[in-house]
């Protein structure tokens, strides 16, 4: 694909948006495919909805809509394309699905899974609920469609705490992600029963990092996503889902900030934010990283990766999905 004149012209503005965090050299080979895929979602009616963690020329390129996994929920069930994409992993698609049945959700890359979701059955869920007849159980969004369908209500990073308090019962069951049960645990006074689920990105921060990081650069901000083993979450000064991260750089204008969290996420937000630095040992997503633009064009010319799912989990799912969104952030 050329990065000829007509292309240059049309994509000229975003990047402007992004050439901090983008080489010339680099933009020339995303720049086709972005003009291509920007043309192409209009005559076919399509909707790209991103999560935060993907590359910044999908995120400012072909986004239409960027969010963390609570919001790209509710978008997918609000939108009126005909077809979804889902710059995102294997959950997020579903959700959508589960969001929006009579849509055509596509996701790019069929393998791009995630650790959490991959770590539990919904035949686990069924042997839990065996074992605690009556806990209601609470599963986080990063699940697939068969544990939903098990599940009384899910959440995410943005809203735990507030759907655990919800509740209003002494005890649940809380999967699969073990460190934000433990999160959740120390925000209410409820017993939690956890899964050993964890997110093999955000384990890979320790504290040692984190102490060391504010040693060397006073004053700053260190802001964890609530996947991060508690110990991280203790020794920042904020935990939040991508989004709720994401606002409070907005909101705080810190002078440096470290996001202990995916790597994309400071290149993302440095764009709308150039006065502030961002320290960045960061960890990448495999999984997240498997959606290229590449891969998008190629799902959107062919309509390839469609979720199927039989009707009785879309239903069964779906419920858990939308008193979720019902209770909010
Ligand atoms: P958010 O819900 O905070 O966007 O997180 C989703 C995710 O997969 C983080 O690792
Ligand atoms: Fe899953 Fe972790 Fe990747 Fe998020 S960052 S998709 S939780 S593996």
């Amino acid at each position: 694909m050329d990065f000829n004149q007509e292309v240059r012209l049309a994509t000229d503005q975003i990047y402007k948006k992004i050439s901090k965090v983008m080489p010339e050299i680099e933009w020339a080979v995303h720049a086709p495919y972005i003009h291509k895929i920007n043309k192409l979602k209009k005559e076919k009616n399509a909707v790209i909805l991103a999560h935060n963690y993907q590359t910044p020329e999908i995120y400012h390129g072909i986004a239409d809509f960027s969010a963390d996994s609570l919001a790209l929920a509710v978008e997918a069930s609000k939108t009126s394309a005909d077809i979804i994409i889902m710059a995102g992993v294997h959950f997020m698609a579903e959700t959508a699905k589960l969001m929006s049945p009579n849509k055509k959700v596509l996701l790019p890359d069929m393998k791009a899974g995630c650790s959490l979701s991959s770590s539990i059955t919904g035949k686990d869920v069924r042997l839990l609920k065996e074992k605690y007849p009556g806990v209601p159980v609470v599963s986080y969004v990063n699940t697939s469609a068969d544990v939903k369908a098990e599940t009384d209500v899910c959440c995410t990073s943005a809203n735990a705490v507030k759907i655990v308090k919800s509740l209003r019962v002494k005890k649940v069951i809380f999967l699969p992600d073990d460190y934000l049960a433990k999160y959740v645990a120390t925000q209410t006074d409820v017993e939690i029963i956890s899964w050993k689920g964890i997110c093999i990105v955000h384990d890979q921060f320790n504290e040692n990092e984190i102490n060391n990081i504010r040693k060397n650069n006073p004053g700053i901000k260190i802001i964890a996503h609530p996947e991060c083993p508690p110990e991280v979450i203790k020794a920042s000064d904020f935990a939040g889902s991508t989004s709720g991260m994401i606002n409070y750089v907005k909101d705080n204008q810190p002078k440096k900030v470290m996001m202990v969290t995916e790597c994309s996420m400071s290149d993302n937000i440095q764009v709308e934010n150039p006065n502030v630095e961002f320290i960045r040992p960061c960890n990448m997503c495999p999984h997240m990283k498997k959606i290229t633009l590449p891969k998008i064009l190629d799902c959107l010319e062919n309509e390839t990766g469609e979720i199927i799912m039989d009707q009785e989990t879309i239903d069964r799912a779906r419920l858990s999905v939308e008193k979720m969104v019902a209770i909010g952030r």
